[in-house]
C-alpha cells in the first residue's frame, strides 16, 4: 500500500540532471580498507562515548540500524553504477560500495558482540525490526527515491564524520581501543567518500524536490527512529538501574551530548544538516580535506588507532 502510493508520487518528480561534472581524475582515489577487529562482548565499554552510557547506547543503536542503511546504499549504488559513463566516477562508486560493505560487516560483528550477556543490548529485537522496516518499506521504494535516500543518508554520515573529526578527544575517554578503531575508521571513510552518492544523484536524476524527499526520510530515520529506539534500551537491558539517580543524571547528560545546540553531535550541526536543502548545495562546500589528511596520517600510520587492525588495502581499478 505505502509502496504503491510512493511509486505513484515519485513518478511525478521528473528527473532534471543539470550537473556540471568535475574532473574526477583530479580527485584522490579512494581505497577499500579491510579491517579485522575481533570484538569480544566482555571487552566492550558501554560508557565508551565520553564516559556516558546513554550516549554510548545511542551509538550502539546507530550501529545496529546503520547496517541496513549501508545495505540500501550498496544495493542502490550497484544498481546505478552501470548508468554512469565516466570511468573514474564509476571507480569511485565501486569504492563506495566496497567501503560500505566492510562497514556493514564490521558493525555487524560489533552488534553480535553487544548481544553478549555482559552487555545485554537487545540486538535480536532491533535487528528484527530493522529488517522488517527496510525490507518491507525502504527497499521496495522505486530506484529514483532510493538514489535520493542514498544521497541523504550519506549527507548525515558526512556531517557526523565532520563533527567527530573536529572532536577527536571524544573518542579517547575510554580504553576500549577496538570500539575506537571501528568508529574512527568509519568516520574517516564516510568523510572520504562523502561526495560520491550526491554526484551520482545529481548526474542521473538531479530533481530538487526528490532530493529533499530523500533527505527528510533520512532525517526521520536517523533523528527520529534511532533516538526513539535508544529510549527503550535501558528498559530492556537493565530496568532496575532506572530507579537510581545515577541513571537519570547520566541520561540527562547523554541527551545533551547528542542534542545540545551548543556542542551536541546532532544538536550543534543542525545548520549544516539543513544546508542540504540549499538548491546549489554540494558536499564539498564543507571542506574537510585538511582533517582527512590529518586523520589518515595519524590513524593509519604505526601506533595509530586503526593501524593494529588494518589487514589489507585495495583500490579498485579504473575500467574504460
Ligand atoms: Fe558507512
Ligand atoms: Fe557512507
Amino acid at each position: 500500500m505505502i509502496t504503491t502510493a510512493v511509486k505513484k508520487s515519485v513518478q511525478a518528480f521528473k528527473s532534471s540532471p543539470k550537473f556540471e561534472q568535475p574532473d574526477y581524475a583530479l580527485k584522490q582515489t579512494i581505497p577499500i580498507r579491510h579491517l579485522a577487529i575481533g570484538f569480544e562482548g566482555q571487552e566492550i565499554d558501554m560508557s565508551f562515548y565520553m564516559n556516558n552510557q546513554l550516549a554510548t547506547i545511542f551509538f550502539a543503536t546507530l550501529s545496529v540500524f546503520l547496517t541496513y542503511g549501508e545495505d540500501l546504499v550498496i544495493e542502490t549504488a550497484r544498481f546505478h553504477r552501470d548508468m554512469v559513463n565516466d570511468p573514474v566516477l564509476k571507480q569511485r562508486v565501486t569504492s563506495l560500495i566496497g567501503q560500505e560493505a566492510i562497514h556493514s560487516k564490521l558493525h555487524n560483528e560489533f552488534n553480535d558482540a553487544i548481544a553478549h550477556e555482559a552487555i545485554n543490548y537487545p540486538v535480536a529485537l532491533y535487528r528484527f525490526l530493522g529488517e522488517k522496516f527496510f525490507d518491507n518499506i525502504f527497499l521496495k521504494f522505486p530506484q529514483p527515491l532510493k538514489l535520493s535516500m542514498m544521497a541523504g543518508i550519506e549527507h548525515f554520515t558526512a556531517v557526523l564524520a565532520e563533527y567527530m573529526m573536529k572532536h577527536e578527544k571524544n573518542f579517547y575517554y575510554s580504553d576500549d581501543a577496538k570500539t575506537r578503531a571501528m568508529w574512527m575508521w568509519h568516520m574517516l571513510e564516510e568523510s572520504e567518500h562523502k561526495d560520491i552518492a550526491y554526484d551520482v544523484y545529481q548526474l542521473l536524476n538531479g530533481n530538487y524536490s526528490l532530493r529533499a524527499a530523500g533527505f527528510f526520510i533520512a532525517l526521520g530515520t536517523i533523528l527520529g527512529l534511532i533516538p526513539f529506539s535508544t529510549l527503550f534500551v535501558p528498559m530492556l537491558r537493565k530496568p532496575k538501574d532506572m530507579l537510581t539517580r545515577k541513571f537519570w543524571k547520566d541520561a540527562g547528560r547523554g541527551v545533551s551530548l547528542i542534542f545540545s545546540p551548543k556542542d551536541g553531535v546532532f544538536g550543534s550541526t543542525m545548520g549544516q544538516i539543513f544546508d542540504y536543502l540549499r538548491p546549489d548545495f554540494h558536499p564539498n562546500d564543507h571542506d574537510t580535506s585538511a582533517y582527512l589528511e590529518y586523520y589518515k596520517d595519524k590513524l593509519l600510520s604505526e601506533g595509530g588507532a586503526i593501524a593494529p587492525y588494518l589487514i589489507k588495502t585495495f583500490t579498485p581499478p579504473v575500467r574504460h
